[in-house]
């Protein structure tokens, strides 16, 4: 059980891409403080060994499979949490890819599908927990964002950044509606975190992972890990006076330069 200062007993968080990668971290996280777990993933298989590993912990985690790119799959997934938990403390909104593609091929629906699940997705979470945190006078809701929230990347990720860029603003707008009735909402912005993608793209192309390191200060790539002290910091208490953040888990990366990768 971690600190008073963040402690978690008794409260119940939904998290999404709970299979693997930053959401099972974040998950895990809120469990070793003390929540009981609702998770959402694509991946049933990944999503029963992180609910395996919480059980583990001795507290209590409830699987959906749900794609949280469709709001009727994210209305269904909150009338599963009413009818298990009956409370809702804590969003962690992680899941949702983006289409990868160079701004003069990218097609329009390419673009509406980032948008689905990246913005549309987020939202429609946001909204079945606010609503839920708004009755109850309380609640903390954590979006992951990107560099491409507040910066340029390039190498095509136009519809990715104009997505990212409106979970910023989202943040931002519900903070400034709902801070005031006890809802609090942050967003994380991770640089470069492992995962399999960023895997497959470091095999394919050699020098990229120097490339990306060369805008790293830190001098590392992030590691899923390096979500949970922030995730469970914005999710307890210790952080009540911290809404509408957007905050860098980069390793200095915009602190640098402003997200640029130099030389790509
Ligand atoms: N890894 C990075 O470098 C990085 C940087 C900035 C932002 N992000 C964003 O953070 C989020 C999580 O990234 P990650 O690296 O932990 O990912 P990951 O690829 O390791 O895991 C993503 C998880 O989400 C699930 N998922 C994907 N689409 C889904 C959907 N529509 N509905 C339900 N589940 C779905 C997958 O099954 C998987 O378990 C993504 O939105 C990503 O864009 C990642």
């Amino acid at each position: 059980m971690g600190s008073s200062l963040f402690d978690l007993t008794g409260r119940v968080a939904a998290v999404s891409g709970a299979a693997r990668g930053m959401g099972r971290a974040m998950a895990l996280a809120f469990a070793e403080h003390g929540a009981d777990l609702l998770l959402a993933d694509l991946d049933a298989e990944g999503m029963g060994r992180t609910a395996e590993q919480i059980a583990g912990l001795g507290r209590r985690a409830a699987c959906a499979a749900c794609d949280v790119s469709d709001p009727g799959q994210v209305r269904d997934l909150f009338a599963r949490l009413d009818r298990e938990f009956g409370r809702i403390d804590v969003l962690g909104n992680v899941a949702g890819e983006g289409v990868v593609g160079r701004p003069e091929d990218l097609s329009v629906d390419q673009l509406k599908t980032t948008f689905q699940n990246l913005v549309v997705g987020r939202f429609a979470a946001c909204q079945e927990a606010g609503r839920r945190m708004l009755k109850a006078g309380r609640g903390s809701i954590i979006n992951i964002g990107s560099l491409a929230s507040v910066t340029a990347l390039g190498r095509g990720h136009v519809a990715y950044s104009m997505a990212m860029g409106a979970v910023a603003q989202m943040t931002r707008e519900l903070s400034t509606e709902w801070a005031g009735r006890g809802v609090r909402v942050n967003a994380i912005l991770p640089a470069q975190v492992v995962n399999p993608g960023l895997e497959q793209r470091m095999a394919a192309d050699p020098a990229l992972k120097a490339r990306w390191l060369g805008a790293i200060p830190r001098g590392r790539m992030g590691r899923p890990e390096d979500i949970q002290g922030v995730a469970v910091w914005l999710a307890s208490d210790s952080s009540s006076w911290v809404t509408g953040a957007l905050i860098p888990m980069d390793g200095g990366n915009l602190a640098m330069n402003a997200g640029g990768t130099i030389g790509t």
